[in-house]
């Protein structure tokens, strides 16, 4: 296997304000609220844990505001362009509730030398929020519907000069792809296919050469897919007998930190990091003018 060339750069957001303030997805209840110090230490040991497989992990502070900012993954989609600038799509939620997060994130990442552009903001056009991209094979593939816009991945394709292949989410409870597909190494990939339509569920089975399928039920049970791959180290929130024998039988080693107080807010691992070191040219082909390719209907 050739291990994934991204994944040793992540920013997070430390969680001073996590709460659960409204319901934008269906695990949200207000009335089931998270422990405020069991959260830290969780959020410190995963921390912990990318920094001991040797990651990077740049920490921004939450916004007293802004209780779901610390899954940090839904910020922005970073990545390395060809000319070696390091820049960042700010996401434009769907849903006001977390609008504000961009106004704390788009200054933190400029600070730090990214340059910083947008599909939409403020409300006015297109939705993207990055938990739903990955680099992927030949693409960035974007799933969209309940989150990101259609239109959003026309914009990705034309800024980043990518080939986007778009994945029709089709489930309330995988809301984000980040949530039902977890690529491993460069041939394999976590999926779970009942997230997306029939047409989604097809093509991107048939961009993953060796797919280790989630059912639903551990998809949406277990947060197994929002999981974080450092070289050949899964790091996982849960791991069903099932798929650790299958990880362990291609060579990675899991290690499963317990994040269930963000389970809270319906995100894990993944969604609680945001990976910046995707890089054109390397990690996907630049593609001059870029490209959107979207499954049939
Ligand atoms: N409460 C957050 C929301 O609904 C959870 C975000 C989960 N993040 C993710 N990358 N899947 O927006």
């Amino acid at each position: 296997m050739s291990e994934l060339g991204w994944g040793r750069h992540y920013i997070a957001v430390e969680p001073t304000h996590f709460r659960v303030d409204y319901v934008i997805n269906p695990y949200m209840d207000p009335a089931v609220q998270p422990d405020g110090p069991t959260a830290w230490r969780q959020w410190h040991e995963m921390v912990a844990t990318l920094r001991g497989l040797g990651a990077t992990v740049d920490v921004l502070a939450q916004r007293s505001d802004a209780p779901d900012m610390v899954y940090a993954m839904n910020l922005g989609l970073g990545v390395v362009r060809d000319t070696g600038d390091r820049h960042v799509v700010m996401s434009h939620m769907r849903y006001p509730e977390r609008r504000m997060e961009s106004r704390s994130a788009q200054p933190w990442f400029a600070e730090r030398g990214f340059t910083t552009s947008y599909v939409g903001r403020d409300g006015v056009g297109a939705h993207l929020e990055a938990g739903d991209a990955f680099a992927w094979g030949d693409a960035l593939v974007v799933g969209y519907g309940p989150r990101t816009e259609e239109l959003a991945l026309k914009h990705l394709a034309s800024d980043l000069g990518v080939r986007v292949r778009g994945m029709r989410i089709a489930h309330p409870g995988m809301y984000h792809l980040d949530l039902a597909f977890c690529p491993l190494d460069d041939r394999r990939a976590m999926v779970c296919p009942s997230a997306l339509d029939e047409a989604s569920a097809q093509a991107l089975l048939a961009l993953v050469p060796e797919p280790l399928v989630l059912t639903e039920e551990e998809a949406l049970t277990t947060f197994c897919a929002n999981s974080v791959v450092v070289g050949h180290t899964v790091v996982m929130p849960a791991c069903p007998d099932r798929v650790r024998a299958q990880l362990e039988e291609w060579g990675f080693e899991v290690v499963v930190v317990d994040v269930s107080e963000f389970h809270k807010g319906g995100g894990s691992i993944r969604c609680l990091t945001n990976p910046v070191d995707v890089t054109i040219g390397r990690d996907l082909p630049a593609v001059a003018g870029g490209a959107v390719v979207l499954p049939p209907e």
